[in-house]
């Protein structure tokens, strides 16, 4: 809506809200009430709270232009998150344009299974510092926003951690959430072709060779010919490169499976995100190499096939 319409329009947080509502709903926007209130309170700089007991307070003019043209913005398709510049991820706010993938929830199977993964395999602990010894060396390939690596040495402060990706407008966006969750002196961001920069890294100066313990991974996993099947805000808005794996999805996996295999060391654990329909596949590539155990998946909260986890012999 542009300024002049909103000058019929909503003047107050409770009309405001129900106009938008109305507005994305037509526009058949999924979850159309939520966005609206992100929307507003985004705008607002205020939270759901607020506007649910504030429900008369009025919007000045400023603030209505704001607001409808996001409103405008996410009926034309474009998504929540990059409008309002923010996802919620492992309960760390995370900053997104739309160089980054939007995280997704179920890319927190992958935190999850990592910690166990580690948590069962015991770890030696430093008496002094009461940290591993030495401190987990951990990999992200294709980190994106570096939600999966800001979550783990979010959670495992006794790690080092590399995070790789082709995409150097991606690098600066998950350098910028690391430097926000007070991790960034942990992490190294790497330019590469998945594991690619890493096999001869010259970053490492203190362990030789550079052995991982843990290698994560959410690979772009979407066939090319699959494009048409995917939400209009996935396929018209979310990076080309961080969607499409390949002709058929599964073409990145096998690469990034051999470079794993390489630079894991003893017992290190190997998880990575599957695509839909592609568990069977990945398992496959996985078990044609005798030196990968203890292979497992683990299903998302929809019972889809999400997570392969494998261990290093
Ligand atoms: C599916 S996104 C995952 C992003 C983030 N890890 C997450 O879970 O939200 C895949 C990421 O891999 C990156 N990527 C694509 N091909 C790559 C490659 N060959 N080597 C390294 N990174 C790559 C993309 O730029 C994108 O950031």
């Amino acid at each position: 809506m542009s300024a002049s319409a909103a000058n019929n329009v909503p003047t107050d947080v409770r009309a405001a809200l129900k106009h938008a509502m109305a507005r994305l709903r037509a526009a058949q926007v999924p979850s159309a009430t939520l966005a609206a209130e992100l929307l507003l309170m985004h705008t607002l700089g205020r939270d759901r709270a607020w506007l649910y007991t504030h429900p008369e307070a009025s919007l000045d003019a400023v603030a209505a232009e704001k607001f409808f043209s996001l409103v405008a913005r996410r009926a034309a398709g474009e998504p929540t998150q990059y409008l309002t510049g923010k996802q919620e991820f492992w309960g760390l706010e995370f900053q997104v344009t739309p160089a980054v993938l939007i995280p997704r929830p179920e890319t927190e199977h992958v935190v999850e299974v990592a910690l166990e993964r580690l948590g069962a395999r015991g770890i030696k602990i430093d008496m002094s510092t009461g940290g591993p010894t030495p401190p987990l060396r951990i990999a992200d390939v294709g980190t994106g926003s570096g939600c999966l690596a800001v979550a783990l040495a979010h959670e495992l402060p006794h790690s080092e951690v590399f995070a790789t990706d082709i995409s150097s407008a991606a690098l600066e966006i998950a350098r910028r959430n690391a430097a926000r969750h007070g991790v960034a002196d942990r992490i190294h961001f790497v330019q590469a072709n998945l594991l690619g920069g890493l096999l001869c890294s010259p970053l490492d100066t203190r362990h030789s060779p550079l052995a991982f313990d843990l290698i994560v991974s959410n690979p772009p996993y979407v066939a090319r010919d699959e494009a048409s099947t995917l939400a209009r805000e996935v396929r018209e808005h979310e990076p080309d490169a961080a969607l499409f794996g390949g002709p058929t999805g599964i073409e990145l996996y096998a690469r990034l499976i051999e470079q794993s295999g390489a630079l894991l060391g003893a017992r290190g654990i190997f998880v990575v995100e599957l695509g839909y329909n592609l568990a069977g596949a990945v398992r496959e590539i996985v078990s044609r190499d005798p030196h990968w155990s203890n292979i497992t998946i683990t299903n998302d909260l929809a019972g889809i096939p999400r997570v392969l986890a494998a261990e290093r012999a």
